[in-house]
């Protein structure tokens, strides 16, 4: 049997001396033609390999190297050395797979930088940071899953192919079969769509909320955690062509008890995090102050990671609505001094600069945001009464924006039929929406977190391009 191996995190916790192991890994470095340090990914501490003197001919020797993969069958002993309890003193050695030195990309003098290692998203899950980083978005997403299935809620795979667009934004990626040169033509010359795999037109899902509504409208609780895709041409930090979305739908919810589910949603998997990956967080924290010595002082973070993610275990969200979100921009320094690059009035849709200012300036920590404007909202918003805004709500996040969107749904037919009328939305094609409004329409609430955006704010990393294995961005769709 090959694989009857110990990972490495488990023998670094072992306290059994003496037995016969089995270890494989990739060798990180190899010194005085004795000591290699191993790693199997399972942690980023290297268990120590001791191969006496003689044990190995010259020829073996000279293929350890870093990114070489070696099966190693020895004892586990008590290390002398510094740094380590444990290591193998290896009996037998066979290398699996020979890694050149001269054309691994890993094999660097000085610490590849985080840009450098972008294009060579192949190999950086090898590396310390990424190591920690997709254990932890591991732990984060078993993390989502066992929060809603210990409150019941069904798990529920809405499609990723949709004739819909659930946000109304057109930032769509659309789907079809048809070819480009001759594309099938109705007599007006549009593009005759019945002609296309589906008979219609199509796209990826920008959300799986509509038909999670329709999940909520008979389990009550559902939730789907699963890829969306937003062709928006916005190159930032934060934003992914393609991105892992959390949607809960709940049934006899409103806008409060919408709040009060995200709050303690976000607490559970940090916390989850915090128990489960102590570890790879500190060493996060630790990359995230190197990283900062570069900047000056007055933008450094005020707190170090660790305490960032207790003190959001440990503290309520802000609540405060649009009006008066917009109020304390107009009355800040910041907007007096003209720092805002775009301008502050009721209506605008917050820019991240103002998204900032209110988290990390004004109240330095999360906030929720309610009752935007309905303007600048989708269709599907239960609208207030005060006939301008809707029960809307944004959790914002410190040095991140927003993390969470979310509503209490438009229960009420002809308010949405309404709404959807104004907006110009084809009723015809959401028929089976509106169904859920005819037929024993309930209050009922949701909202969406943006996976990766929680990944980088417990992780510390700066870009969103670094918490998804292999990122989808304009102009960029590598691997
Ligand atoms: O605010 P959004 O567009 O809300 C919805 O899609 C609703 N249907 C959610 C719901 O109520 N069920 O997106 C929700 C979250 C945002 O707050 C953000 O965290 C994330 O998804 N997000 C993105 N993350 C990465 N890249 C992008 N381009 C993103 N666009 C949105
Ligand atoms: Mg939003």
């Amino acid at each position: 049997m090959f694989n009857s191996r110990t990972k490495i995190k488990d023998l670094l916790a072992a306290t059994e001396m003496g037995k016969e192991v089995t270890v494989m890994g990739w060798v990180r470095t190899f010194r005085n033609n004795q000591f290699i340090a191993l790693n199997d990914g399972s942690t980023n501490n290297n268990l120590q390999i001791v191969a006496e003197l003689g044990l190995l001919d010259e020829a073996t020797l000279k293929r350890i190297t870093p990114g070489a993969s070696i099966k190693v069958v020895g004892q586990l002993v008590e290390s002398l050395g510094k740094g380590q309890k444990v290591e193998v003193k290896a009996q037998a050695l066979e290398i699996l797979g020979d890694c050149d030195p001269e054309k691994y990309p890993l094999q660097l003098k000085n610490r590849p930088t985080l840009e450098y290692l972008r294009e060579k998203a192949h190999l950086r899950f090898r590396t310390n940071t990424f190591g920690a980083v997709f254990r932890v978005r591991h732990s984060l997403a078993f993390a989502v899953h066992k929060f809603f299935n210990d409150k019941g809620f069904v798990y529920l795979q809405t499609p990723i192919i949709t004739s819909s667009d659930a946000e109304g934004a057109g930032e769509m990626f659309r789907v079809t079969t048809l070819p480009f040169d001759k594309t099938p033509r109705n007599e007006d010359g549009s593009v005759d769509f019945k002609e296309d795999f589906f008979g219609k037109s199509t796209n990826l899902t920008v959300s799986g909320q509509l038909e999670g509504e329709l999940g909520a409208m008979a389990f009550s609780d559902i939730y789907t955690f699963g890829p969306t895709f937003r062709a928006e041409n916005s190159n930032t930090t934060r934003h992914l062509a393609e991105f892992w979305m959390i949607e809960p739908e709940m049934a006899f919810y409103d806008i409060e008890d919408n709040m009060n589910l995200a709050e303690e949603f976000i607490r559970y998997i940090i916390k989850y995090a915090m128990d489960n990956n102590r570890e790879d967080l500190e060493f996060l924290a630790q990359r995230l102050v190197e990283e900062e010595k570069a900047l000056p002082q007055d933008k450094r973070s005020e707190l170090g990671l660790m305490e960032k993610l207790e003190f959001v275990l440990n503290n309520a969200f802000e609540r405060i609505t649009y009006t008066e979100a917009v109020d304390i921009l107009l009355n800040s320094p910041a907007y007096k001094k003209k720092k805002f690059q775009y301008d502050v009035s009721w209506g605008i849709d917050l820019q991240s600069e103002h998204e900032r200012y209110l988290v990390e300036k004004h109240f330095k920590k999360p906030v929720i945001v309610t009752g935007y404007p309905k303007a600048i909202k989708a269709f599907y918003m239960r609208q207030n009464d005060d006939g301008k805004t809707v029960a809307a709500m944004d959790i914002l996040a410190p040095g991140i924006g927003e993390i969470v969107g979310g509503s209490q749904r438009e229960e009420r037919l002809e308010k949405l039929e309404g709404r959807m009328r104004e907006m110009g939305l084809p009723a015809d094609d959401m028929d089976w929406y509106l169904d859920t409004r005819r037929f024993g329409a309930v209050p009922h609430a949701g909202f969406g977190l943006g996976f990766e955006r929680m990944v980088q704010f417990v992780t510390g990393m700066t870009n969103i391009r670094d918490v998804i294995a292999f990122a989808r961005t304009p102009k960029n769709c590598e691997f």
